[in-house]
């Protein structure tokens, strides 16, 4: 009989997990607590976060799609929210979910019966009990509203809210409005008050680094890292970091500047914090605002002084605020996990997880049959990131890959931590270096290995029999693949004999990808070049 699986959140990890152990042979079933699937990416004004009405993904659809599940010629070069949740749409029923999938379906709690996990859940009111062999976590990585005490908010008589709960922004209509904290949430609210509002500060403590959507070869940015740069950015991380940070950081504070010229030294944005702790925002939906003076960002809040007025850290005062905001991020939980599953016995810190996915537990089983997703992440672009996790899980349970024993399961634990502090140490800035935060060079390594991807075995060193092998059966290929465009398909490619299933379909695919970004950018390089010109005519 099939072992059967418990997938508990269907937004876009748990979605892409379930087709995954399915297409493995598991028997799945998913769990989710809202009418529909995908999760954060439909817009609700429910108490459960979601994008905005006009969030924009952050990065470009040639980097972004599902290994092996392309995204149709409608979808833009960054898809709009809307885009993504019609995309998980379809995702889940192309590959037959839904059956598997029971909506309005929340999970309370589990526990270990005997040799079974018992799931919980509350689904149109009344309370079941399911058995599973195993369980996986899905629910999100963002859970808790972070809300910073602001002296004396007690005489501040507008509102205050979080942006969890931000609600139809035509409430704000000719108001000011003061956000506090300035990352992508912030883009989005700004985006979403500018039709109503008067003016909104965004205060501030850190800085920031704007950077746009596109280079200047029309290029989206995110198609700089081939699977070539991705191995010399990995090799310079490990052995080179702070030669490596430094100079990203020059290369990005550059690429700023020329994208959006105007950055007052008032706004506080530069220095940035170095991009080895703090992720660039992708500023294109904003800077219009900022640049024609409806955002504005300030110093960060000192206290507040009145009803509607507030005191900035350099002495500045805000006199006219009618509603405060914050957009200060949310701290990672699994609210659904019994204490003695909990990945996060003290709040705010790494989870305590082997790999930021399965649980540091005395009993053999426990780890072997308990996942969480959504608790590890680092620096690359898109849904594979999260397909390499669900891969590397479900070949664990298949036994086709292996954990360690616990001992070096708690060892890598703390050379994670170790990998942290080191920096902390470093930076002085690690007010966005979130919980979840992985060493990539490590971890990479690591998910390829154990999902059976094969991209380190035939990309990492050119010496290696597969490289030579597969460079060998059709060069022109193997070089599209490593210098040209970086497609989620080439993730399908190889069969490494263990390992997730490849893709008939990822060598078409990859080519079809590279012909797609490069008519793209020719179009975009023929519009800027239009744009230009127009704009010399009306100058005149
Ligand atoms: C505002 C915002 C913008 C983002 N933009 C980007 C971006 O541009 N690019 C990018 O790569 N990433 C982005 N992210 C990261 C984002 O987390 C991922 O893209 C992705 O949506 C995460 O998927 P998920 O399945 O983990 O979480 P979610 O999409 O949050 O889905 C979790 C699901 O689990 C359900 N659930 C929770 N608890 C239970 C329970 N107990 N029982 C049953 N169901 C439950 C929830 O209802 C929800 O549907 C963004 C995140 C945020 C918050
Ligand atoms: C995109 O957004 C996610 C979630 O907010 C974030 O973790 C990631 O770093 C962002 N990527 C870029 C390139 O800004």
């Amino acid at each position: 009989m099939a072992v059967s699986v418990a997938v508990v959140g269907m937004g876009p990890l748990g979605l892409i997990a379930l087709k995954i152990l399915k297409e493995d042979g598991f028997d799945v079933s998913g769990f989710e607590k809202r009418s529909w699937v995908g999760g954060l990416w439909k817009q609700s004004y429910d108490s459960t976060l979601s994008v905005t009405e006009r969030t924009v993904f952050n990065s470009s659809r040639f980097r972004s799609a599902i290994s092996d599940y392309p995204f149709s010629d409608a979808i833009d070069d960054f898809p709009t929210a809307r885009q993504i949740w019609q995309y998980m749409e379809s995702y889940c029923d192309n590959f037959g979910l839904r059956p598997h999938i029971r909506l309005n379906a929340e999970v309370k709690t589990f526990s270990r019966v005997q040799d079974k996990w018992a799931v919980e859940y509350v689904q149109d009111g009344s309370m079941s009990t399911g058995f599973f062999d195993k369980l996986m976590i899905s629910p999100g990585t963002f859970v808790i509203p972070r809300s910073p005490k602001l002296k004396d908010i007690a005489k501040f008589e507008g509102d205050v809210l979080h942006a969890l709960n931000f609600p139809n922004p035509s409430r704000f209509q000719g108001q000011n409005v003061l956000l506090v904290g300035f990352r992508a949430t912030a883009q989005d609210l700004v985006v979403e008050l500018a039709p109503y509002a008067k003016k909104v500060y965004i205060a501030h403590r850190n800085g920031l680094l704007l950077v746009s959507r596109y280079a200047a070869d029309g290029k989206a940015y995110d198609q700089a890292q081939s699977v070539s740069f991705m191995f010399i950015q990995l090799f310079m991380e490990k052995w080179f970091p702070n030669l490596w940070g430094s100079f990203l950081d020059k290369i990005f504070a550059r690429m700023s500047k020329k994208s959006f010229p105007h950055q007052p030294d008032e706004w506080g944005l530069t220095p940035a914090p170095s991009v080895a702790t703090t992720p660039p925002l992708i500023a294109d939906a904003i800077y219009p605002h900022l640049k024609n003076g409806f955002a504005e960002p300030v110093w960060g809040v000192q206290e507040i002084i009145g009803p509607n007025t507030v005191k900035l850290i350099d002495g500045r005062v805000l006199d006219d605020i009618n509603t405060i905001i914050y957009t200060t991020g949310y701290e990672s939980a699994v609210t659904c996990a019994p204490k003695e599953y909990n990945p996060y016995p003290v709040a705010d810190e790494p989870p305590l997880l082997f790999r930021n996915i399965f649980p540091l537990h005395s009993n053999p089983d426990v780890r072997n049959s308990l996942a969480f997703l959504g608790q590890g992440a680092f620096p690359f672009p898109g849904f594979v990131q999260f397909e390499l996790v669900a891969m590397a899980i479900s070949q664990i349970w298949q036994g086709r890959s292996h954990l360690p024993p616990l001992s070096q399961m708690r060892q890598w634990h703390r050379s994670h931590l170790a990998w942290r502090q080191s920096l902390a140490k470093r930076y002085n800035s690690m007010a966005y270096f979130v919980a979840v935060f992985l060493s990539a060079p490590d971890h990479m390594r690591w998910l390829d290995r154990t999902a059976g991807t094969g991209i380190f075995a035939h990309f990492s060193s050119p010496f290696s029999w597969r490289a030579w092998r597969f460079w060998w059966a059709d060069p022109a290929f193997y070089r599209l693949c490593k210098n040209g465009l970086f497609s989620p398909a080439i993730w399908r490619l190889f069969d490494m004999g263990h390992g997730r299933k490849p893709w008939a379909g990822a060598k078409a695919q990859i080519i079809e990808d590279n012909r797609v970004a490069e008519a793209r950018r020719q179009e975009r390089l023929r519009a800027v070049e239009k744009e230009k010109l127009e704009g010399k005519q009306g100058g005149t």
